[in-house]
Formats: C-alpha cells, sequence, structure tokens
C-alpha cells in the first residue's frame, strides 16, 4: 500500500534523531509495517545547519504552521516545544486539517492536552504522545493500554532526566550544581529554558500526563504543588549521604480520601530503596494499581535517541492504523527462526 508520509518540525537534539531513526530502520519498519513510513518534509529555523542527515531529498518548509497544513503529509511531528507560540499553532493547525499529531511536548500536553484530544476527536484522527514522558520508557502506552483493566491507586517516578544527572553527578563526584547542569544541556537532555528542569515545572508538565492517564481525570497541572531542586546544595547532599539517604526529585499523584493528590518535590530515600538505585539520566515510574499491585518501569528518561524511539513507536502505530498484527509484522513476513547453537554450562 501507499507511504506514510511524515512532516517533521523540529531538527533539534530529539527531531534530528527521530529523522535518523527512521532512515536508519527502514527496511525493518517496511517489512514490519507493510508499507513505507517516509520523512517527506522538515522545518527548523536555520536551514544551513548541520543534523547529520541529507536535506536535499526532503522539502524544507520556514514555516510549521505551513508544514502542518500541507496536503502532502499523512503526520505531524512536533518537535519544537514550547507550550504555546509555534507548536500550539501547527498542531492545531494540522488536526484541524486531519492529520495525525505525534509530539514529545509535555509543557504543550499539560496546557493544552485535552483541548487539542477533543480537536482531534472531532476531525477523527489521532494525537500521540508516548515520548512526552520518561523519554524512552514506554509509561502512557502501559498506562493506557497494557494497565487499562486497573484501578490505579498511586503512580510516582522520577521524571526528569537532567535533574537527576545533577543529584547523581553531584553526589558521586562532588560537583558543582551550575557544572552538572552545563553538562546535561551539552548532552541534550536539558530543556530549551532549564529552569523548566530544576524548578520542578518538567516534572509537573509530566505528572500532569500521567495523573489523567492514571485516574481518567481531566489535565489539572495548576493543582500541582511544586519544588525543584534549585536550592539544594552540595551539604544537602552529603547530609542525607551521611543518614543513608539519597536526595530524588519525585513527581507523586495518588489518590486520596478528597481526591487527588499531585506534587512535585526532592525527596529523602533510603539508600537501600530501589528508586535511589535509579541514577543518572536514567527514569524510573512506579503504577500501583488493584490487580498487578505494583509495577515499575526503568529506562532513559531523556536525549535524543530515547526519546526518538518513544516518537518513532507512535509513528509507526499511525501508520499501522491501529491494526497492529498479533506478532508485529503479518504472520507471512514473520521469518524462519534461526537456532542458536546452545553452550550449556
Ligand atoms: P531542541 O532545542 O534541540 O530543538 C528544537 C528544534 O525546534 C530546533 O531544530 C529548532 O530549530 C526548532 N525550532 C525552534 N523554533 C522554531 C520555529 N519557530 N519554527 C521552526 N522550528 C523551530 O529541543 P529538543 O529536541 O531537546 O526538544 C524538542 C521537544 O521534545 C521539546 O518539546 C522537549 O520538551 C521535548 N523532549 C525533549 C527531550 C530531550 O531529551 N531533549 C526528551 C523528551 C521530550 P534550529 O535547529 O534551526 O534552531
Ligand atoms: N528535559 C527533560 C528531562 C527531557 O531532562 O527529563 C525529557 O523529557
Amino acid at each position: 500500500s501507499h507511504d506514510f508520509r511524515v512532516g517533521i518540525a523540529g531538527l533539534g537534539t530529539v527531531g534530528a534523531s527521530a529523522v535518523r531513526m527512521l532512515v536508519r530502520q527502514d527496511e525493518q519498519l517496511t517489512a514490519r509495517l507493510g508499507r513505507r513510513v517516509r520523512v517527506t518534509a522538515v522545518t527548523a529555523r536555520d536551514r544551513a545547519r548541520e543534523r547529520g542527515f541529507d536535506l536535499a531529498a526532503l522539502t524544507w518548509f520556514d514555516d510549521p504552521v505551513a508544514l502542518a497544513r500541507s496536503g502532502d503529509i499523512d503526520c505531524f511531528v512536533e518537535l519544537i516545544g514550547g507550550e504555546d507560540g509555534p507548536a500550539l499553532e501547527a498542531v492545531t493547525a494540522a488536526l484541524e486539517t486531519g492529520k495525525h499529531v505525534v509530539t514529545a511536548n509535555k509543557a504543550l500536553l499539560a496546557r493544552h492536552g485535552v483541548t487539542l484530544a477533543a480537536l482531534a476527536e472531532k476531525k477523527g484522527v489521532s494525537l500521540a504522545f508516548e515520548a512526552s514522558v520518561a523519554g524512552g520508557i514506554p509509561v502512557i502506552k502501559t498506562l493506557r493500554e497494557a494497565l487499562g483493566g486497573n484501578s490505579v491507586s498511586r503512580v510516582y517516578g522520577i521524571l526528569n532526566g537532567t535533574c537527576n544527572y545533577i543529584l547523581s553527578r553531584m553526589e558521586a563526584e562532588g560537583l558543582s550544581f551550575d557544572d552538572c547542569l552545563k553538562d546535561a544541556q551539552r548532552l541534550g537532555y536539558a530543556e530549551a529554558d532549564p529552569t523548566f528542569d530544576v524548578g520542578g515545572f518538567d516534572t509537573a508538565h509530566k505528572l500532569a500526563i500521567l495523573t489523567s492517564l492514571a485516574f481518567g481525570t481531566e489535565i489539572d497541572a495548576e493543582a500541582i504543588y511544586v519544588e525543584g531542586i534549585s536550592s539544594i546544595s552540595p551539604i544537602d547532599i552529603r547530609m542525607a549521604d551521611e543518614l543513608g539517604y539519597r536526595i530524588k526529585l519525585l513527581g507523586v499523584a495518588e489518590r486520596t480520601k478528597t481526591g487527588i493528590e499531585q506534587r512535585v518535590h526532592p525527596t529523602m530515600v533510603p539508600k537501600s530503596s530501589a528508586i535511589a538505585q535509579v541514577m543518572g539520566v536514567t527514569n524510573a515510574v512506579t503504577i500501583d494499581a488493584d490487580a498487578v499491585r505494583e509495577v515499575t518501569l526503568v529506562g532513559p528518561g531523556a536525549g535524543g535517541d530515547a526519546t526518538a524511539s518513544a516518537v518513532v513507536a507512535d509513528i509507526c502505530d499511525l501508520a499501522a492504523g491501529g491494526a497492529v498484527p498479533a506478532f508485529g509484522v503479518p504472520v507471512g513476513a514473520l521469518r524462519k527462526p534461526e537456532r542458536a547453537a546452545m553452550r550449556m554450562h
């Protein structure tokens, strides 16, 4: 059948990684989906910037809204960032003109997610955002699909890679807060404005999305108590260490007698606990629910490739039109297994 044509807006850390991943996996994805996923059009600010792939074969747009409205794409991928401005305008334009949207933009979703989802519903298209929470960890689909039959009582975890990276390196190497933040920025983990990371707001945006999925409620970002890590000093970390604790920035949403409580703040966790072992850019999300009791997902919370992994998965879901074959590819396309010669010890 015909190609699935993708337009990508934003070719920074995540956007450029997503393009490279789609090119790299082209053959495998085509076999899996029975159709080709092809990036046909892109936009960013600076057309001349080197991005690690060839722009020549792609249609360049100067304006994200023009790309979003283009009749030559089936799916619009928003990787610009920002809760308003070009990201909101372009996502709205794409949905209005009947395109599926994939985004990693948790700030946009925390503020406009419900409105955008309503627009997508009205137009009969999808709004997909696996990459928006905890980078490469498949937590959106886990909550919405795999655990969909449960009643969730609590969801919590380490949801910001930049903060966990900073706290980990401050502890392990005694580095200053500012030096750690600079490294996180250099590695592509931090937000364009890192205040969102260290101030706890990025964790709050992600928590707002998880809360909605976990409890079936409208997003209520204003209700979140937010405290970041900006005021954590090496002395705090050392004192916690001497007492047998580690400081982690946690986002917590739980069902209480009076309603759903949502909070983000640095927390002292015992060094022996599972969550204390989560170091560096790694994130972890724990879901407490009636049937499964407890499920924890751990993985890379930020970075180009890890986040692109989730973006590409969403694109593939949409290309498959919701009808994913039971074993991932049409049964006729499954290869004959090659058995490894086993060495028993
Ligand atoms: P970057 O800053 O690396 O990239 C942003 C891209 O958007 C750049 O290519 C930039 O162009 C382009 N851009 C900015 N303004 C415009 C505009 N007006 N018109 C067209 N293009 C524009 O950001 P990231 O890749 O790190 O993040 C992208 C999104 O993904 C954000 O929403 C972020 O929160 C989210 N995210 C990021 C993760 C990460 O680990 N980095 C993880 C999970 C989510 P140019 O290159 O020319 O400057
Ligand atoms: N700035 C974010 C973080 C990117 O550090 O976790 C991933 O959403």
